[in-house]
């Protein structure tokens, strides 16, 4: 998606300038050509030497360069994107206004190339009505702007204003440049483990840490996907990806019931209970009271429910986390559930499944091709799961025409 695109990266002076070493590390790492354009500003934070280490070529900072005599116009002409990170509020004001007052400015001003602009600044500036109308002008020209996160700032404060993490960029950054069968398409994932309530403080929950489903997200939303993530953990949000928070089963079902209609691809990587207590406790069980008895009943079928109504086109795919006899386990799943593809683990093996950064799968389609994937890391599985999804619609296409 990245390689051969070649990225201006603008860093402004603000102390988040250190994290635009990642970004620039992870935009070489996925192939692009990244040329460094550093604010006076900037200068203060982090060294030239930083950034052009890492970058394919030396950081320009000044307009006034004898070898190249108009840098300004060459480095907007040609690039492929121009991402400001962070953006300072004194960057976004001039560059709304329009005036070119450094190299940063007149490259803004002078490209025809999508910009993704990654404000970072103290909440009370962030939420300083000149500051949001300065980001409303831009969105309203087509400028993408990569929000702000919560969280501790310089000086020990915490709110919002954090610039995004480097990975949030990257994903937004290839969510701009996206094209192919992707572009906006409406993905809907589920991720986490429910937690059914026993009383007002206790919950049956799993170990499911939701990271494959949140892969996936980030993987369809890199791709150019619109996507909806409906989960019950607390994960960094990638970028272009909506959360949608739900804790029970009930609540995953109601938000995938309203949503799935509408989406190609349904992937239900949540660890639904299978079953939960009949009646919540109002307050808190009393240790005293001796042990409780916990009637359960069973959960609804999430993904049957959706395989059962599923529209014309969309892919469904689940997930089957297995012991024991994984293939004939997830085999006789995908075909209960009516699912188009069914990407099943051995929780048993090191390394994989629940809570880990990696996962070993094994993919079954509903035509009876499967595949293997050895132990990798999750990212990695979800893009082996949207090539097979790929697929899977290539080889209906095929047969329908
Ligand atoms: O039957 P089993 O729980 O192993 O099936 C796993 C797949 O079914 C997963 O994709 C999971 O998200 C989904 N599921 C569901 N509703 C349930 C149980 C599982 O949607 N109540």
């Amino acid at each position: 998606m990245l390689a051969g695109k070649r990225i201006v990266l603008g860093v402004t002076g603000g102390i988040a300038a250190y994290k635009a070493v990642e970004v620039c590390r992870r935009l070489v790492d996925a192939g692009a050509h990244v040329v460094p354009v550093m604010t006076a500003g900037a200068e203060h934070f982090i060294g030239r030497t930083t950034l052009s280490a890492l970058a394919s070529e030396p950081v320009q900072t000044s307009l006034w360069n004898e070898a190249s005599p108009i840098p300004h116009t060459r480095l907007g002409q040609t690039a492929d994107l121009i991402v400001v990170a962070p953006a300072t509020a004194r960057l976004l004001a001039a560059y709304a206004a329009g005036l070119s007052t450094d190299l940063l400015t007149n490259t803004l001003l002078a490209t025809r190339a999508p910009v993704v602009v990654c404000p970072a600044m103290h909440t009370e500036m962030w939420e300083h009505p000149a500051v949001q109308a300065n980001i409303a002008t831009l969105r309203s020209r087509g400028v993408h702007v990569v929000e702000p996160e919560s969280g501790r700032l310089a000086g020990g404060d915490v709110g919002a204003g954090r610039l995004a993490a480097p990975d949030v960029i990257v994903g937004a950054i290839e969510a701009v440049l996206a094209d192919g069968p992707w572009v906006g398409q409406h993905v809907v994932v589920s991720a986490g483990g429910t937690r059914e309530p026993i009383d007002a403080v206790r919950v049956i929950a799993n170990r499911s840490s939701g990271k494959q489903g949140y892969a996936i997200a980030a993987e369809a939303a890199a791709r150019g996907a619109k996507v909806t993530l409906v989960s019950t953990v607390d994960l960094p949000v990638p970028a272009g990806v909506q959360v949608r928070p739900v804790e029970t089963a009930a609540q995953m079902q109601a938000a995938l019931q309203e949503l799935a209609p509408t989406a190609q691809l349904v992937v239900m990587a949540a660890a639904v209970a299978d079953f939960r207590p009949v009646q919540a406790a109002a307050g808190k069980l009393k240790k005293d009271l001796g042990v409780p008895q916990i009637v359960l009943e069973p959960t609804p079928d999430i993904l049957a429910g959706l395989g059962a109504v599923k529209p014309q086109g969309q892919i469904l795919v689940g997930f089957a986390a297995e012991t024991d006899d994984l293939v004939a386990n997830a085999q006789s799943k995908l075909q209960r559930k009516r699912l188009d593809l069914i990407v099943a683990n051995d929780v048993g093996a090191p390394g994989v499944g629940f809570q880990h950064d990696t996962n070993a799968v094994t993919l079954l389609r509903a035509d009876g091709q499967s595949s293997s994937v050895e132990l990798t890391d999750k990212r990695s599985i979800a893009k082996v799961v949207l090539d097979t999804v790929n697929e899977i619609r290539g080889a209906t296409h095929n047969t329908a025409t």
